[in-house]
């Protein structure tokens, strides 16, 4: 089973992921259901006090959790757990037990900071773009042991451009999860202001500004790829052990030395 743990990194573009999982699963005969891969999601992290959007997401997340973790067909391949008041202490339990993490954001944001060099230290791939310190651990473990998806930062104000002109063209995948929220299957809350925000191609918190649309093709796709590496235990216990082998530049004895040497200036004092 892969354990998914997200900090604050895009949820919508995951909690959609995880809808359209959802909905593929309830069309599966019992059969078909057999041959997926199991996941357990969890969503950690926390809304600014006045990001009601951010707060919509967490609604999300949760109505979507009580609706497939109760449903029989299906919550043996897919559990979503949303974790309150996630912290450095709950982050010390998840870290270690975590085989796949979420670093989505969009290329560009700088959103993708330290937390996957936690995670990638403790034998955890990584799922994400070229965002932030992505690019480095990226290159450190090897493109080969991470699953890469989505708008490079260069592409992004081109896209922004293109959308504003009403030439961005929705991939069918992304329109099926959304018609899937806006059915009332997890409830009868409103996500319609929420879902509004992917919608049209300029104005106000509309628009898309951090690109869910587009970079959702190939999240999923990129999703396959790990659902189909994580069948082959031997593949994935080799990525999951080159990525450790790879991280050691993001140990804190690299960073404090270089911090000493290059920002502080100070000599090093050995401890008799
Ligand atoms: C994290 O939150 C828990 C309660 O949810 C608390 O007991 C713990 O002390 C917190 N850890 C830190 C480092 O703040």
């Amino acid at each position: 089973m892969v354990v998914v743990v997200v900090v604050l990194r895009l949820q919508l573009l995951n909690i959609l992921g995880v809808i359209y999982r959802y909905k593929k699963l309830k069309e599966m005969s019992p059969e078909e259901r057999k041959s997926t891969t199991s996941r357990t999601v969890m969503i950690g992290g926390k809304a600014f006090a006045t990001c009601t959007n951010a707060k919509r997401i967490v609604k999300l997340v949760n109505d979507v959790g009580a609706v497939v973790n109760s449903d029989p067909e299906v919550n043996s391949y897919l559990k979503v757990v949303f974790v309150p008041n996630y912290n450095v202490t709950v982050a010390e339990v998840l870290i270690p037990g975590s085989e796949l993490s979420q670093h989505i954001s969009t290329a560009g944001m700088e959103a993708s900071g330290t937390s996957n060099m936690k995670f990638a230290l403790n034998g955890c791939l990584i799922i994400g773009t070229l965002d932030g310190a992505n690019v480095e651990i990226r290159e450190e473990v090897g493109e080969e042991n991470f699953f890469l998806f989505g708008a490079t930062a260069e592409d992004v104000p081109r896209l922004r451009k293109e959308r504003e002109n009403g030439l961005f063209k929705p991939d069918p995948r992304f329109e099926e999860a959304k018609k899937f929220i806006r059915s009332g299957v997890f409830g009868s809350y409103d996500y319609n202001p929420l879902l509004d925000s992917l919608e049209g191609n300029s104005g106000y918190g509309r628009g898309d500004y951090f690109l869910v649309g587009y970079d959702f093709p190939s999240y999923m796709d990129a999703q396959e790829k790990v659902d189909e590496a994580y069948r082959d235990k031997k593949r994935w216990l080799k990525m999951s052990i080159l990525s450790t082998a790879g991280s050691g530049k993001f140990s804190s004895d690299r960073t404090i030395s270089q911090y000493a040497k290059e920002i502080w200036n100070i000599e090093e004092c050995r401890v008799p």
